[in-house]
């Protein structure tokens, strides 16, 4: 039997933490992108095409540099100064052409980075599905729910590997969560949040419309695809998120990547059962569809999920997973896991309402009822800190992964399935905000009921 000496009686009753905040650094190693360690024979090299070489399919082209054993032999962009744009990017003239069907039907194709607007990823991933092309796919996988059933078939029908293009799950910090995550250290998860704040035009989509954007250099009708008809407008196709017919909004764009490690890290393959949303337009007026603040709260079967993102903010990215026994936090490249003490003891909140004679009387039973084999004080919580090194990559992790599994045809980290689960996510989540009812997931259905 320990009793509490009067010292750590007061620092607890004072509300002082004993538990020292020290954080231990740690960098991540990366694990060697395949092939890089031996020369790549010219047989065993996986022959892709770009479709969409815009923003991020220009960045994937860039990526794709430091994935060895892989070969870019055709591009394709409905707006020709996008040709030029992927033939910088991969140093070399290959072909470029606005029809993708051409670069399906070439044989010496393997693969097809997807980075096409949202509302056409179906479209482009079932025709490269059943010309027997393997798809990377990017983020978020569908425009709608249909959009995300008809690829997952188009893949299995087609026997297909298929990677969708949330990065994150490929990722070595987002990799040491899910160990962490898994082995318990958390203890019981509840309650994880997240959210994403920017704080530009750019991060509003406001982007800018390079000046030789036309008719004649860009297929607008071909853009359009079974969107409604209307006259050429460049904003709309520049700036595309904004509006229903082609994107998401914050959800698809952003919302998508939390869900997506949020289902990584926890080991979760299912879409929520329940979400709810609010928000609103505040500032960026300008004709757009979607508000530049929503929040969205999940209802999953083991805990809830709140996200919220924001275009007036500048505060970044974070996701923080809340744990009975510890707390785990990501903000960009770095995790940090901060434990809690969970030790036994008196209470002392309370306490400072009782006089000195009862709390004596209830700190010696407390000690009766507890007895301790060692001093009796908090433990040492020590945080540590993970990160990954300077000029870590995961997109270029995540596209070897990708081609990994092409050569392997082993199940990719982000199939079609994930995939279509993070984008149901997006999808419940303006439901919610644009009916204002409580979204419910029917898997049976395959359908958002209000
Ligand atoms: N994983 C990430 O972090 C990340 C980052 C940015 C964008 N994205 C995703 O990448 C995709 C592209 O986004 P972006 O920012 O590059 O947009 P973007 O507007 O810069 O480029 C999209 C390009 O797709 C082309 N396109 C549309 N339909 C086509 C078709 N049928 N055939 C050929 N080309 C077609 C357009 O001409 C356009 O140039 C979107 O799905 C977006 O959500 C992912």
């Amino acid at each position: 039997m320990h009793p509490l000496t009067r010292r750590t009686f007061m620092q607890i009753g004072a509300g002082s933490v004993a538990a020292g905040a020290a954080s231990k650094i740690r960098l991540l190693e990366p694990a060697a992108l395949w092939g890089a360690d031996r020369v790549v024979a010219p047989s065993d090299r996986v022959r892709f095409a770009s479709i969409g070489t815009g923003t991020r399919g220009c960045e994937l082209l860039q990526a794709s540099l430091a994935v060895p054993g892989i070969e870019c032999i055709a591009v394709c962009d409905l707006y020709d100064s996008r040709h030029e744009a992927a033939r910088e990017t991969v140093q070399k003239q290959v072909p470029a052409t606005r029809n993708y069907r051409e670069i399906l039907d070439r044989k010496d194709v393997d693969a097809v980075i997807v980075a096409v607007t949202d509302h056409q990823h179906r479209k482009v991933v079932v025709d490269a599905c059943a010309a027997g092309k393997d798809v990377y796919c990017e983020k978020p996988m569908s425009h709608t729910v249909e959009d995300g059933f008809a690829m997952v078939d188009a893949v299995r029908k087609g026997n297909r590997i298929m990677q969708v293009g949330s990065q994150r799950v490929s990722s070595i910090v987002y990799q040491k969560a899910r160990e962490i995550y898994a082995a318990g250290a958390l203890g019981d998860v509840f309650y994880i949040e997240a959210s994403w704040n920017r704080n530009s035009p750019s991060g509003a989509w406001v982007y800018p419309i390079p000046p030789d954007a036309s008719e004649q250099t860009i297929d607008w009708n071909a853009f359009l695809g079974d969107a409604p008809k209307r006259p050429f407008d460049a904003a709309r196709f520049f700036r595309w998120r904004c509006f229903v017919d082609y994107g998401e909004g914050l959800a698809g764009d952003l919302f998508v990547h939390l869900i997506s490690g949020i289902h990584f890290i926890s080991g979760t393959n299912e879409v929520a059962r329940r979400a709810q949303s609010s928000g609103g337009l505040f500032r960026f007026k300008d004709g757009r569809d979607f508000p530049d603040l929503i929040e969205t709260v999940y209802d999953y079967p083991t805990f809830r999920v709140s996200l919220c993102c924001n275009l007036n903010n500048d505060s970044g990215e974070s996701i923080k997973f809340c744990g009975t026994k510890a707390t785990l936090g990501i903000g960009g490249q770095t995790l940090t896991f901060t434990p809690q003490d969970v030790s036994l003891k008196p209470e002392e909140y309370s306490l400072l309402g009782w006089p000195a004679r009862l709390r004596k009387e209830y700190l010696a039973q407390w000690s009766v009822e507890h007895p301790q084999s060692g001093p009796l004080d908090y433990q040492t919580v020590e945080a540590e800190t993970f990160t990954a090194p300077d000029g870590y990559s995961d997109v270029s992790a995540h596209q070897a992964n990708f081609f990994h599994a092409v050569r392997t045809r082993k199940p990719t980290v982000e199939n079609e399935e994930f995939g279509n689960h993070a984008a149901i996510g997006c999808h419940l989540a303006n439901y919610a905000y644009f009916e204002k009812k409580i979204a419910t997931w029917d898997a049976d259905a395959r359908t958002i009921r209000g």
